[in-house]
Parts: structure tokens; C-alpha cells; sequence
């Protein structure tokens, strides 16, 4: 098959691996820089162009769309879809995936347990936020924030106060959510593909960060899920309409607590636990690419 990944670096390790695997499997593979991408939009004829020429008679697209991007990524994305090329994410789950209310509705909908969560933007009625989410400590995030940036811990009600009264001078929307102490600085990334869990890590921040992104210096080791943690990452996935993704779950005393659910998760996990999870995403396309188109069914 012809395969298309759409990244931004073709040195990233993600994308390298991912080439790797599928060249080894015996598919052409070319690695597009998608913010390079121009298109025509003209009725019955959507047209991709990459330096200079025409991307055509492509059979799958793997999209790896940086969050920086996330809208420009998707248009284009979109505009392999209306080609009817298949795609690992659809656009519309990846933009999802990038909007953390959006991402805590359709969680909640579904049944996955999520942090005690409230969302704000301007408000005067701070106290009464403060109090819904449980009071101090709280964590205060700015809904699109990635990689730990933009996630701040409130140990009183009045730091979390300033905090919310400095996101709402910069006219950022946020969210509240009850801090989840007894496993500050540790989190489970699960990575699920096709609907199932293929791979999982304990990541644990190595100072006294309470978060564990390994962008902000945590250390992944491999570990085992529960039942009730596999079954979580694979109902948030489903609820995300993502069929490759990975999960980020706390383990709370009521049970595992999903922080989001990411469409371009990283493959360092791999060297982590020693699962070959390009592999297994190859695996999927090979499988799925030829079939029927699968609609979105999230429906928000
Ligand atoms: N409610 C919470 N309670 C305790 N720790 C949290 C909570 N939310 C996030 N964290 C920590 O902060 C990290 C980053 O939060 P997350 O919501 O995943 O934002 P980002 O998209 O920036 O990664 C998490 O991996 C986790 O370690
Ligand atoms: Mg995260």
C-alpha cells in the first residue's frame, strides 16, 4: 500500500518508526510535511499539493498533527478524507482530542471516570467554582495546553483564585478539577489501537512535579493494567471515536480517572515497555485501509 505519515519531522522517532515498520512490510511510505501542504478546493475535485506536484493515488494517511497545528493539520487531513483516502484519525477526533471540555463531555457521557472537572472562562462567581470542584488543592488547566504546560497545581483557594483571575485577563478558557493526591506525579499512559490496549507505562515525575508528562522530566517504566484500567482506556478511545490513541488514566482511590486522550501519542513508550507498536498500527492498517470508510458515530 502506498502510506502517507503526515508529520512535521521526518527525524521524529514516532515517525521513524513508524516508516520503518511499514517499509519493512513491503509498503511505499512517504513522510509529508503537512504544513507544506497547499490544496484547491473546487467542486467534485479536492487537490493536494506538496512541493510543487500533486500527492495523489495515496491508499492511507497515518496523521501525526502537531497540537501547534491542530487546525491547519486537520483541514488538511479533511481534505484527504473528501478523497476518500483512509485515515488512521479522523480529522474531526483529532480536533476533539485537542479541546480538553470537549474531551471531559464526551468522557463523562460515556460513563469513563473523570477528575471532578468544572469549566470556566470569565466569571465573577469564582468562589462558587472553587467550591464546586471540590476546594483547595485544585488543578487549574488551560483547555488546550500539552505536555504539562499550562497545568498548575492551587494548594489554597487563594492561589487558585489568582490563578483563574490571570487565565481570565489573558481571556483563556480553563478548567478546575479536583486534585487527585494520592497519585500526584504519577500517571498511566495506555496505548490503545483498533479498540484495544497494546502497550502501558507508569510515568512518574522524577522532582517534586505533581505532573508526570515526560516533556516536564518524568520517567516511563512498563507496568500492568487492571482489568478495570485496560476496560477505561478502551471505552475513553471509543468515546473519542479514536481508533489510535493514547490514554492518560490517574489511579485513584474510586477507581482510574482518565486526564485525556491523546491522537498523536508518542512511541517512546516502546522503549519503555519493549512492545513494537508501529507494528501493531501496520498490523491495523493492513487490515483496515481496504475496507469500508468507518463513520464518525461520536456525534459531538
Ligand atoms: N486532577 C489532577 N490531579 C493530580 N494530578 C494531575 C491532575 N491533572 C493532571 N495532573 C498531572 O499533570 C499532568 C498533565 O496534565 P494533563 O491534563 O495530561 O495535561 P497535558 O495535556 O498538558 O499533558 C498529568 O500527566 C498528571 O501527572
Ligand atoms: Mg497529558
Amino acid at each position: 500500500m502506498k502510506i502517507a505519515i503526515l508529520s512535521k519531522g521526518s527525524a521524529n522517532y514516532s515517525t521513524k518508526r513508524l516508516k520503518e515498520e511499514a517499509l519493512a512490510r513491503g509498503h511505499e511510505v512517504r513522510v509529508i510535511n503537512y504544513a507544506k501542504c497547499y490544496v484547491t478546493v473546487e467542486s467534485g475535485n479536492p487537490v493536494i499539493r506538496y512541493e510543487g506536484q500533486e500527492i495523489r493515488d495515496v491508499d492511507v494517511i497515518v496523521p501525526r498533527i502537531a497540537a501547534s497545528l491542530t487546525k491547519y493539520g486537520t483541514s488538511i487531513v479533511r481534505q484527504f478524507e473528501m478523497q476518500g483516502v483512509f485515515t488512521t484519525s479522523s480529522s474531526i477526533a483529532i480536533v476533539r482530542s485537542r479541546d480538553k471540555l470537549r474531551s471531559t463531555q464526551l468522557l463523562a457521557r460515556a460513563g469513563v471516570g473523570i477528575p471532578k472537572t468544572v469549566f470556566a472562562r470569565e466569571t465573577a462567581d469564582l468562589d462558587d467554582v472553587i467550591q464546586l470542584a471540590g476546594g483547595a488543592p485544585l488543578v487549574i488547566k488551560v483547555a488546550r495546553g500539552t505536555h504539562g504546560n499550562g497545568v498548575v497545581l492551587a494548594e489554597t483557594n487563594k492561589a487558585a483564585k489568582a490563578v483563574m483571575q490571570a487565565f481570565y485577563v489573558e481571556g483563556v478558557s480553563f478548567l478546575v478539577q479536583e486534585y487527585i493526591a494520592e497519585s500526584a506525579g504519577t500517571d498511566i499512559r495506555a496505548i490503545v489501537v483498533g479498540g484495544k490496549v497494546v502497550a502501558s507505562m507508569k510515568r512518574q515525575s522524577l522532582d517534586d512535579d505533581f505532573r508526570s508528562n515526560l516533556h516536564q522530566g518524568g520517567e516511563g517504566t512498563s507496568i500492568k493494567l487492571t482489568d478495570e484500567e485496560r476496560k477505561t482506556a478502551q471505552k475513553a478511545a471509543k468515546a473519542m471515536g479514536l481508533t489510535i490513541c493514547g490514554v492518560d488514566m490517574m489511579r485513584s482511590d474510586r477507581g482510574p480517572l482518565v486526564l485525556e486522550v491523546n491522537s498523536s501519542p508518542g512511541f517512546i513508550i516502546e522503549k519503555v515497555t519493549g512492545r513494537n507498536v508501529a507494528s501493531v498500527i501496520v498490523d491495523y492498517i493492513e487490515q483496515n485501509a481496504r475496507g469500508k470508510r468507518r463513520k464518525d458515530r461520536v456525534g459531538a
